[in-house]
């Protein structure tokens, strides 16, 4: 053992490799961090499981219009374990994003973003559009009719911008239409581009979050010129008293994940049909704000609107100049923010409710409820006690036609196929008599 070690240290140097990572371990960090201190490093590890899960599924995988649908389908039912791969590729990339914008809020709520943090946090907006880029990309390679169409919706945004609009929009798609020039562009960006990007901004991310040292409660004045050294050798405490915190988290997430994938598997609608729009299309869950807003006003409005969100997203630690970093002492941002955090939650929970029934009241796709009576089905538009008239003919108050409709049921194509695991698919999802769908990143 000791021969092999110093002929691998002769070779690739691991005593210094070694001094690093102690250095590292040892290295002081603010006295009284939390669990929610590890978020950073459970995105990393997300990070890595999606990238392990991904060259599985692009083994089976084929990028061409015509078999992608196919490809899938034989990864979900035919595949060995492949439902498996491919439903904890699903549902990390829910997690991903999650945990990306959680790390943001606690990085938000202590502070960390001010001097001397401005470029940790620049290029952590850059992480979370990306880590945004992965799900949007990623929704439209199943190519079922919901991600067809998902797609379909989601690169018209775009085009609203002013002036480079139709352009993006043409180049993203790669035509007028999504088609096999969309799905080209869509896979290299969700396998080659966005990956390499991702794991570039991490490493320029971490560096600095290394560097910079993980910031205190103290005004960015105390920290400054060396304050922050001399913090910490007086009250700071070594990195590896955390890392049983970061262990933890990271346990708990791969479990929760490992759970999700086995208890609700994802599935597969049909195949997608470009001339038959199916009714109630929805965009991935954190991109139900964008899609809900663009139905209270004009397009343009809604991406000015976004596009000005995320530049100040990106500025705000030179529009911030308040030097306190405890919540109380930022009252007015902490207010602003938390009134703009509930319009978009409450927007995309009408996005998400939209074109639902539940129990007796029906959900246009403005979120309003119609009170339909029980016997009757959803599609039809007769009330008995409505909150207001519903049928097709209603009109929102910016003139859009306001139709219900039933949530979109899944067909059973080749349903009964019985895979690899001896499970049929209806078995897989619950026994429930139709395919469930767990809608893909
Ligand atoms: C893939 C996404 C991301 C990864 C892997 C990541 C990783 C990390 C890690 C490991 C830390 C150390 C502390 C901790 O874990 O909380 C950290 C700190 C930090 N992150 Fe991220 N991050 C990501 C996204 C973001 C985003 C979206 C933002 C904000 C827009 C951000 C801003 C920051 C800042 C400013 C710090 C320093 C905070 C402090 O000193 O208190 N990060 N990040």
């Amino acid at each position: 053992m000791k021969a092999v070690k110093a002929w691998l240290d002769e070779r690739v140097g691991l005593e210094a490799v070694s001094r690093f990572a102690t250095a590292q371990l040892e290295k002081p960090v603010p006295r009284g961090l939390n669990y929610a201190f590890t978020l950073g490093t459970a995105a990393m590890v997300l990070f890595g499981t999606q990238v392990g899960s991904g060259i599985l599924l692009a083994m089976n995988y084929s990028s061409s219009m015509e078999a992608a649908y196919a490809s899938v389908q034989r990864i979900t039912y035919d595949v060995p374990c492949g439902w498996l791969i491919r439903s904890i590729h699903v549902w990390g990339a829910h997690l991903m994003v999650l945990v990306v914008l959680l790390h943001m809020l606690r990085v938000f709520w202590t502070g960390g973003y001010k001097k001397p943090r401005e470029l940790t946090w620049i290029f952590g907006c850059g992480l979370l559009l990306i880590t945004l880029g992965f799900g949007f990309t990623g929704y439209l390679l199943p190519m079922d009719q919901v991600s067809y169409w998902g797609t379909m919706i989601g690169t018209e945004w775009p085009g609203a911008m002013p002036g480079v609009g139709e352009a993006l929009a043409r180049a993203l798609r790669g035509g007028e239409e999504v088609s096999s020039g969309t799905l080209a562009r869509f896979f290299i960006l969700h396998v080659l581009l966005l990956p390499a990007a991702l794991c570039g901004l991490i490493g320029a991310h971490v560096y600095l979050v290394r560097r910079l040292g993980i910031a205190t409660r103290q005004p960015v004045d105390v920290e400054h010129n060396g304050g922050y050294k001399r913090l910490m050798e007086r009250e700071g405490v070594p990195f590896s008293r955390h890392v049983y915190r970061e262990v933890t988290t990271v346990f708990v997430l791969l479990s929760l994940l490992v759970t999700l994938a086995v208890a609700f598997p994802a599935g597969l609608g049909a195949a997608a049909t470009p001339d038959q729009t199916p009714p109630g299309v929805k965009p991935n869950w954190y991109f139900l704000p964008v899609f809900q807003l663009i139905k209270y006003c004009p397009k343009m409005a809604a991406m000015i609107l976004v596009n000005a969100l995320i530049v100040a997203l990106f500025f705000l630690p030179f529009l911030d100049r308040n030097p306190r970093k405890e919540p109380r002492r930022r009252k007015f941002l902490m207010v602003a923010t938390g009134v703009g955090l509930a319009a978009t939650l409450a927007v995309g929970f009408l996005g998400f409710i939209c074109e639902k029934r539940v129990g007796p009241v029906q959900f246009d796709t403005l979120g309003v409820p119609h009170w339909v009576e029980a016997s009757v089905q959803p599609l039809i538009g007769s009330s008995v006690h409505s909150f207001q008239k519903c049928d097709a003919g209603t009109r929102s108050s910016n003139g859009r036609a306001v139709m219900s409709s039933l949530e979109r049921r899944e067909p059973r194509s080749s349903a009964d196929a019985t895979s690899s695991d001896g499970r049929t698919r209806e078995q897989r999802n619950g026994g429930t008599g139709e395919p469930l769908r767990v809608e893909q990143p």
